[in-house]
């Protein structure tokens, strides 16, 4: 089949590879667009989350990330220099270590969550927790010589932030987080139950990160177990819907796809196996795909479908989409990625840039959808194809992206501005910080790869580069110990052959009441050994998969 489990390492760049040729005139050019952006954020906006470019002033924008009813906004939340979080890691790919260092001396001595302010859990964990932590292995890495003296600041930071984060996964009955969290007080009462694939499907390299950065497992435990929750709920199919309920796993919206919503839940199954080496992950990927790939793709296009009956939903091309081909390339299915990037950048001459919707079967820009917020999906997917085929055509259409950004979306007084209407080229009063993180970043790196020789790296969904360490030391939990109490059994030592060492120890030890600080993790997922179905004790029937919980044997001999 195309999809080969081992194609994908292929095109993973390790590091040491020289056949690229940089193209220094556009490098410099992607780099003064960084700054332009950059600048006028230190100037405007800093240490607030967000420039507003026009009118030349800030917005504290991190408890309205997502949030588009502008619910519960905080009145006394003042910004944690959210772009410049989200900037450090595009500083050290371009080789600013004056920059970066003094950033991240001001952010590890600054920067405090210790505030009342409700964060998407999403997006507060792929551009902060996220940047810190990609920061933080970019600063420890002593030859990339950004930093002569580092202590692990951002470090620090991370856990506090990921810790504020956990009781979003405690609080919910199926392990599915809440979409919603407050840094300071946690789950609000009576918050919403309602959230979708993307924003509880793609935390695990984060939280993957985190653990074993800090040697603390309850944040991959965390984002682990609600990712094999939220799995558990596709259809037949293998298909996903778009929104779904924390509370019962019931889903809201039965209409799922690949682009808003979905997009970086099937990003983060394929790259999570490529980091943390966990076949688990690729098992999911590649059941994932091949029903998107069966029930979604038409043609080049992918439409939206209905996850019980496969049906198409909605016939259009949204720009989030745009990402596709990108992962297409780490799976290895190469042909597939260049057709459907063509058609996107068929979309992109039309328009300029990326309408947020387009109906690709009417050849019509969607009626209301008609903003480009400077997205960097579709550079993205022309930086890995570039990559994969050195095919010159992708460098010049990272010439026309960067055109369209300069006649566009730059504000000569600093900054570029999202676009509002993508027919009329009118400009909204927002400079994204994904812009700085991933735009930016994704088109320099287009014409200067030479960054990607430092290390082997994995991408994630904001754009901050990973590391992948090597297969041997991805075991986070150690196979030696025996912490399975009670089944009297002990994981096999050094065991490859298929079995997975995290796929036994998932279960956080629910019995205990406490807080959720306090919960102790981990039981382990006790075998069900039940013979012929049937139990004698409750000891035989292990711990539910889905809820993590023990079960008990019924007089009967069944256990439930
Ligand atoms: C690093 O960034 C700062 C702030 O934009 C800038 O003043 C400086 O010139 C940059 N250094 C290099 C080497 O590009
Ligand atoms: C989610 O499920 C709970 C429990 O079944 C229910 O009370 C709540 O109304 C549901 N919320 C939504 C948004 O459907």
């Amino acid at each position: 089949m195309f999809l080969n489990r081992c194609f994908c390492f292929l095109l993973l760049l390790p590091p040491n590879y020289t056949e690229y040729v940089e193209d220094h005139d556009m490098a410099q050019k992607a780099k003064e667009m960084f700054y332009h952006a950059y600048d006028a954020y230190m100037l405007y906006a800093f240490p607030h989350d967000e420039l507003k470019p026009l009118s030349r002033t800030y917005t504290n924008s991190l408890g309205e990330l997502g949030n588009l009813r502008g619910e519960h906004l905080s009145k006394t939340y003042n910004g944690v220099a959210l772009t410049l979080i989200d900037s450090l890691s595009t500083l050290a790919v371009l080789g600013n270590s004056t920059e970066f260092a003094k950033a991240v001396q001001w952010i590890s001595s600054e920067v405090n969550f210790d505030v009342d302010v409700r964060v998407n859990v999403f997006e507060c964990n792929i551009r902060v927790l996220g940047g810190l932590l990609s920061a933080h292995q970019l600063a420890s890495n002593r030859e990339l010589g950004l930093m002569s003296e580092y202590d692990g600041g951002l470090l620090t930071l991370a856990f506090d932030l990921g810790k504020r984060l956990l009781p979003a996964f405690h609080k919910s009955p199926t392990g599915i987080p809440y979409a919603w969290v407050n840094l300071k007080h946690g789950v609000r009462k009576g918050e919403t139950t309602e959230t979708n694939t993307a924003g509880c499907g793609s935390l695990i390299i984060e939280m993957g990160v985190l653990s074993r950065l800090t040697g603390d497992e309850r944040f991959e435990m965390a984002a682990l177990r609600g990712l094999r929750k939220l799995w558990s709920l596709r259809s037949s199919h293998d298909l996903m819907g778009t929104s779904l309920n924390v509370s019962d796993g019931t889903w809201i919206s039965l209409s799922g796809g690949i682009g808003a919503g979905g997009d970086s839940f099937y990003e983060y199954l394929m790259k999570s196996y490529i980091l943390f080496g966990e076949d688990e992950y690729y098992d999911m990927f590649h059941d994932a795909y091949l029903a998107v790939l069966k029930h979604m793709k038409h043609g080049p296009w992918y439409h939206e479908a209905n996850m019980n009956t496969a049906r198409p939903t909605h016939l259009q091309f949204s720009s989030l989409q745009a990402f596709w081909p990108g992962l297409q390339v780490l799976a290895g299915d190469l042909k597939a990625a260049m057709e459907t990037h063509e058609k996107f950048f068929g979309v992109w001459k039309e328009f300029g840039v990326l309408p947020e919707r387009y109906l690709w079967k009417d050849k019509a820009l969607h009626p209301t959808e008609k903003y480009y917020p400077l997205r960097p999906e579709f550079v993205e997917s022309t930086y890995a194809l570039y990559h994969a085929t050195k095919d010159p055509r992708y460098r010049d259409m990272g010439r026309v992206v960067y055109e369209s950004l300069q006649k566009f979306a730059k504000v000569n007084t600093g900054g570029y501005a999202a676009v509002k209407d993508v027919r009329r080229k009118s400009l909204e009063d927002h400079q994204h910080s994904f812009f700085l993180a991933e735009t930016c970043k994704y088109l320099y790196l287009l014409f200067d790869d030479s960054f990607m020789s430092t290390d082997n790296y994995i991408f994630s969904t904001e754009g901050h580069p990973m590391p992948v360490r090597p297969r041997s030391s991805q075991h986070f939990f150690r196979e030696d110990e025996d912490v399975c109490h009670g089944d009297g059994r002990s994981p096999a030592a050094g065991s490859s052959s298929g079995t997975n060492p995290l796929a036994s120890k998932i279960c956080p030890n629910l019995l205990g009441t406490g807080s959720s600080e306090a919960r102790q993790l981990s039981t382990c997922h006790q075998e069900d050994r039940r013979l012929n179905h049937r139990c004698t004790t409750s000891r035989d029937c292990g711990v539910a998969a889905d809820t993590c919980l023990p079960r008990s044997c019924s007089q009967h001999g069944f256990c439930y």
